[in-house]
């Protein structure tokens, strides 16, 4: 079954071809980072606007580079919840069109579903239950996946995702949007010992919390006066984020008792981030699934692989299908962790 997925949920424009719920024919990704760098984050209509501009090009080069007619395609994935709402609209109402007009079915994608597959996109054989730590520039969630379909949250971030904390201070400091990527090449070059910034919530349960750090960043800017080099600062801030991260990570995975732990999101792009879960995966015997970068930031093949679950189970959704901006994923009940 070969599966035609769209993402836009946010800032990035994508459409991919994915066979059989696991193999990438194609995945094409066309960025709005230029559009929003000089905004210093995204602008909700700005998004909107481009999403529909670009989304029958790079539908187009979806279907060329996965060298299928469209005859060929069995079902439509989208992206229906949560996200930007007129961004998320855009691809809604162009997957319906699309379903319509060649006949074929149709399933609405929760954005963190998404990312939950890219888990099996990376490795098809991926043992169940595992955990996942999910982090985005919208989300910072801990996810205990019992199967393709079935996940539960263990805990999620109390104010801003870790993305997004990499993205405010990186502002804060002058440095480009999006700021994990900006943040993670400066911190390449500097220590990450020079400035001891808290690490919020480290020692307690599997909730986050990343506003106070960027406070204390933001506090530590206008102190130092322009002392310390941009470097520094840098790598002891992504020392923060990503000691919490893992410290959660592992803790999450002996609460829980599973072998695997698979990293999603923009944010397990960072490679400091995967340096050190896996060293300390490594140590436990814990196996670290971690996607190739493509996989991690936006993409529609994990949102082609999400819908493939319930495609390839005859499921559909109606023309009527709605765009949600916001749908928690449900939070473990102690009864269904003893199932
Ligand atoms: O998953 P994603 O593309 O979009 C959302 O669903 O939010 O994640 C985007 C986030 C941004 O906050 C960006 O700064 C962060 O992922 N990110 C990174 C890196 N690459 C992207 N953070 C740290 N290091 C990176 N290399
Ligand atoms: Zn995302």
């Amino acid at each position: 079954m070969n599966i035609l997925g769209i993402e836009t949920s946010c800032d990035e424009t994508s459409a991919a071809v994915v066979a059989d719920g696991v193999t990438i024919r194609s995945n094409v990704v066309a960025s709005q980072i230029p559009l929003h760098q000089r905004w210093g984050g995204v602008v909700p209509e700005l998004a909107s606007r481009q999403h529909i501009e670009r989304l029958l090009p790079v539908v187009i080069e979806a279907l060329e580079q996965s060298s299928l007619d469209l005859p060929e395609i069995n079902g439509i994935a989208v992206t229906n919840r949560p996200g930007l709402l007129g961004a998320l609209l855009v691809g809604v109402c162009g997957a319906k069109s699309l379903a319509w007009a060649m006949s074929v079915p149709m399933v609405g994608v929760h954005h963190l579903d998404g990312h939950i597959a890219s888990a099996w996109l990376t490795e098809p054989d991926v043992e169940f239950p595992f955990l996942c730590l999910l982090v985005s520039g919208g989300h910072t969630e801990l996810v205990l996946v019992m199967d393709r379909r079935k996940r539960f949250s263990l805990g999620r971030t109390r104010d801003d995702a870790a993305g997004e904390c990499f993205d405010k201070c990186a502002r804060a400091m002058g440095l480009p949007y999006p700021g994990g990527p900006a943040i993670g090449k400066s911190a390449a070059f500097g220590s990450p010992n020079r400035i001891p910034f808290p690490r919020p919530l480290l020692n307690e349960g599997l909730e986050f919390s990343f506003s106070g750090l960027k406070t204390a960043l933001i506090r530590f800017l206008s102190e130092d006066g322009g002392k310390t080099s941009v470097e520094d600062i840098a790598a002891s801030l992504q020392a923060a984020i990503v000691e919490v991260l893992v410290e959660k990570a592992f803790r999450a995975v002996k609460t829980v008792g599973v072998n695997t732990l698979c990293v999603a999101g923009g944010v397990a792009a960072n490679q400091e981030l995967k340096r050190q879960l896996m060293a300390r995966a490594n140590q436990m015997g814990v196996r670290c699934v971690i996607p190739p970068p493509i996989l991690c930031t936006d993409n529609a093949a994990m949102i082609a692989a999400a819908g493939a679950v319930r495609l390839l189970a005859g499921e559909r959704d109606s023309l009527h299908l709605d765009t949600i901006p916001g749908e928690p994923i449900p939070q473990l009940e102690t009864a269904e962790l003893r199932r």
